[in-house]
This record gives C-alpha cells, sequence and structure tokens, in this order.
C-alpha cells in the first residue's frame, strides 16, 4: 500500500480493511480521462493566472498527457489500493515529475475535482444515450412507413378495442422517446455546468480564473455558489431519472413484443440472431432480450432510488455517502446503452406478421364502435345506436358470426335504418381509413406523425 497524501496528520497507517472499504478507484477509475483533462485545464489556468510558474504548469500538462497516452495504451495499470482516481493520477505525476507535480492540487479540492470528472464523464455519455435514442426513433420511423397498412387490433385492458395499424402502434413509441430526447437534452443543460474552484467547499483565496478552465473544458457557465457547487448531484438524480422513464418505455415495449411473439398473438417473429432456444424443449424459440430489459427496468429504478435516498440527509457540503453515487449512474447508464444496443438490431431484424394481425383484428367485434357510428350518422342517439350494436354483437356471439358475416336480415330486424352500405361502413380497411384525425390511425394521419417526428430528429440534430 502506498503512503497517504494526508500521513502527515496520522501517527499510524490505515488499516487494510478501511483502505480497502474506503477506496473507490474500483468504479471510478473509469473516469481517468476526464479527470486527466480536468487537472491540464487546472494547471494551465494555475499557471497563467501567476499561481504556480509557467514552467512548472507546462511539466504537470506534459506529465499528464503522457500519464493519460500510458493508461490508454495499457502500459500503465490502475493501483487497487489508490484511495480513488484523483489520488492515483496525481500520485503518478508526483512520481514521474517530482516536486511539480505536487504544485497541481492548488487551489483545488477533491470535493470539486470529483464533481468536475462526474460532470464531464456524464456529459458525454448523455450524448450516446442520445444518440442511440435518436437511431430507435429513426428505425420505428423506418419500420411505419412499410405498415401504414397493416391493420391489427388496438387494445384496452388487453382486449380487442378498436382497429388500428401496426405504423399507428409504432408510432406511438417513438412520441415517447422524443420525450426521452427532450429529458435528457433537458439534463444535459443542467450537467454542463463547471464546479472546479469550489474548492473543499469555500472556493479558495488564491486568484483563480474559473471562466478559463470552463472555457477549456468546453461548459456553458460556472457553478454560482461554492457550497452547492460541491454538495449538488441533481445532475445524477436527473439522468437516472430520465433513464428510468425510458428504460419503463423499452420495458413496455417489450412485454408487447413478448406477447407478439407468442404462439397466441405470432404478431411478429424475432430473427433467429436475437432470440434464444431451451436447454430441454426443442421447440422454443424465446425472446430473452425484451425479458432481460423488463427485468432491468427494475434494476434501473433501484440506482435512481439509490440517488435519491442517499442525497436526502445529507447536511452541506460534501459528505463522503456522496461516493456512492458513481456505482449507481455508472450502473444506469451502461445498461439503458445495452439495452438500447440489443434492442435496436432486434426491432430492425423482426418479420412483421400482416395477415396474423389482421386476423386478429377479424375477430373480437372492434368495428362495433364503427356499427354504432354509422346509426348515428344515419340520425339516430349514439346511445340507442350503441344499445343496438351490442345486441346486434350478442346475436353474433350465439350464432359464431362476425359483425361483417351476419346478414342483413338481422341487421334489419333491430333496426331498419341499416341498409347493404353498413357491410362498406364496418369493414376494417373503411374503419381505419376514417380515423384520419389528427393523431389517429389513418394511414394518411400516421404519414403526417412520422413527417412531425422526422422533423423534430432533424431540429434536435
Ligand atoms: N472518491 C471520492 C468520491 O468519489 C472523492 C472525493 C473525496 N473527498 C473527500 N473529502 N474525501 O466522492
Amino acid at each position: 500500500m502506498s503512503v497517504k497524501m494526508w500521513a502527515g496528520r496520522f501517527t499510524k497507517e490505515i488499516d487494510e480493511r478501511v483502505n480497502d472499504f474506503n477506496s473507490s478507484i474500483s468504479f471510478d477509475a473509469r473516469m481517468y480521462k476526464q479527470d486527466i483533462e480536468g487537472s491540464i485545464a487546472h494547471a494551465e489556468m494555475l499557471g497563467e493566472c501567476g499561481i504556480i510558474d509557467k514552467s512548472e504548469s507546462e511539466k504537470i500538462i506534459d506529465g499528464l498527457k503522457v500519464i493519460l497516452a500510458d493508461i490508454q495504451s495499457g502500459k500503465l495499470e490502475f493501483d487497487p489500493t489508490a484511495e480513488d482516481i484523483h489520488m492515483f493520477n496525481e500520485a503518478e505525476l508526483t512520481a514521474r515529475i517530482g516536486d511539480a507535480g505536487k504544485r497541481l492540487h492548488t487551489a483545488r479540492s477533491r470535493n470539486d475535482q470529483v464533481a468536475l470528472d462526474l460532470r464531464m464523464y456524464l456529459k458525454a455519455e448523455i450524448k450516446e444515450i442520445e444518440k442511440l435514442v435518436r437511431e430507435l426513433t429513426e428505425t420505428l420511423c423506418g419500420l411505419a412507413e412499410k405498415n401504414l397498412n397493416t391493420v391489427m387490433p388496438g387494445y384496452t385492458h388487453l382486449q380487442r378495442a378498436q382497429p388500428i395499424t401496426f405504423a399507428h402502434h409504432l408510432m406511438a413509441y417513438a412520441q415517447m422517446l422524443l420525450r426521452d430526447l427532450g429529458r435528457l437534452e433537458d439534463t444535459y443543460k443542467r450537467t454542463n455546468i463547471m464546479p472546479l474552484g469550489s474548492g473543499a467547499l469555500a472556493s479558495t483565496t488564491y486568484p483563480i480564473d474559473r471562466q478559463k478552465v470552463c472555457g477549456l473544458l468546453g461548459f456553458d457557465e460556472i457553478t454560482q455558489n461554492s457550497l452547492d457547487g460541491v454538495s449538488d448531484r441533481d445532475f445524477c438524480i436527473e439522468l437516472a431519472s430520465a433513464i428510468s422513464i425510458l428504460m419503463m418505455h423499452l420495458s413496455r415495449f417489450s412485454e408487447e413484443i413478448v406477447l407478439w411473439c407468442s404462439w397466441e398473438f405470432k404478431f411478429i417473429e424475432l430473427d433467429d440472431a436475437y432470440a434464444t432456444g431451451s436447454s430441454i424443449m426443442p421447440q422454443k424459440k424465446n425472446p430473452d432480450i425484451t425479458e432481460l430489459i423488463r427485468g432491468k427496468t427494475g434494476r434501473v429504478y433501484g440506482d435512481l432510488t439509490t440517488l435519491l435516498t442517499m442525497m436526502k440527509g445529507l447536511s452541506l457540503a460534501y459528505n463522503k455517502d456522496m461516493q456512492e453515487d458513481k456505482e449507481a449512474i455508472f450502473d444506469a447508464v451502461d445498461t439503458v446503452k445495452l439495452c438500447l444496443t440489443t434492442f435496436i438490431p432486434m426491432i430492425e431484424t423482426m418479420k412483421v406478421i400482416p395477415e396474423n394481425m389482421r386476423n386478429a383484428a377479424a375477430r373480437g367485434f372492434i368495428n362495433a364502435t364503427d356499427c354504432a357510428d354509422y346509426l348515428v350518422k344515419k340520425g339516430l342517439p349514439f346511445r340507442d345506436a350503441y344499445k343496438i350494436t351490442g345486441t346486434l354483437v350478442h346475436t353474433c356471439i350465439e350464432k359464431n358470426l362476425t359483425l361483417e358475416t351476419l346478414p342483413l336480415e338481422e341487421y334489419k330486424s333491430l333496426c331498419d335504418t341499416f341498409e347493404e352500405d353498413i357491410y362498406d361502413a364496418i369493414s376494417l380497411e373503411a374503419c381505419v381509413m376514417q380515423r384520419k384525425a389528427a393523431g389517429g390511425p389513418a394511414p394518411e394521419s400516421v404519414m403526417a406523425q412520422i413527417g412531425y417526428v422526422r422533423r423534430k430528429l432533424d431540429e434536435k440534430a
């Protein structure tokens, strides 16, 4: 175990178990690049403000660049006994360049350093998640365009309700994903604020230039209060929350895919490359990906709960509890990326089976509302039309017929208003075509929805 930086204050070495317990390097090492880039910007600022010599600042920057290259090439390995990535990088720098390295931490604390690193790390992750969400949304628009006329039953209570198209159903998810993108963009704005210079909690007495560091690292602005600068983890909570909602959407979609590829539905067939078999039942083809996404959604909710609970009782400013933020937010980010990366090609390669959707739409009397509307258009009050249609459905069930196959005499026996044109009015295609109100399932309306989503994606690009 290396000698602790804070050894001067102590008369004993740290207990090995405490060292392990305290250490975060096993999970914060992934921020090594952000830590080094942040330190480079800090050193440059210290040099320019005359807080340390220019020559020392340059030495530090060169040293840090070599450390970064060595980590990236695998030449330098992380010391598992180091307290965290910040201590590791600083100790390594000092070991390499000597005294100049000891000046890097001037006017800085690990408290503002870790806040900076985490913001930098998550900014890049948010952009990656946005890219994947965008890709999935584009995939859905493409698939919808091919299925504008693919009639399927729409459901409430998982009971066949009214006819829609597969395109209409897919575009509902595109809307959810657009909102997800909005939430991610919003989170990004509040992550893109630069905390360095907050010091441990009370800023610093050195004449630092925070705007300089802000500009060098590509942040929008600096944090406005040093206590808040080191205590704020709202950006993690917001991100975990945006990811939780996104996962909830993926989970609902997954649940539908589980249903759709069952023999009971068979609306779609997953590509062999995106399904799994059973170790005992030779006939099985299981939608494991979607089930895992459903399952992992719970895990991401757990990450959000961890963060919210971790923060709720903390007095200002930094408390070590906050070290627990990283595993939770990293897990949420990793999980959603993993899910999206698998989900997108699974959707792209799945086979749609329009006949089965059409057959399911033909049973279940999903045109009953249209039958009632037919009578309304001919002058009957809706409640009367509703009652007559209910009776017709009852007759059909008794006679094992559908509204399409029920003879006109049966219709007429209940209400004289029915004519031959009832069959056109209740044809599933007509039922869909007539629902052309904005947002509805008629092909022209869904095409407009696709156009809307693509325009929004373009605006965001
Ligand atoms: N490893 C710590 C964390 O992740 C870094 C900050 C430590 N600060 C301190 N005062 N102990 O939160």
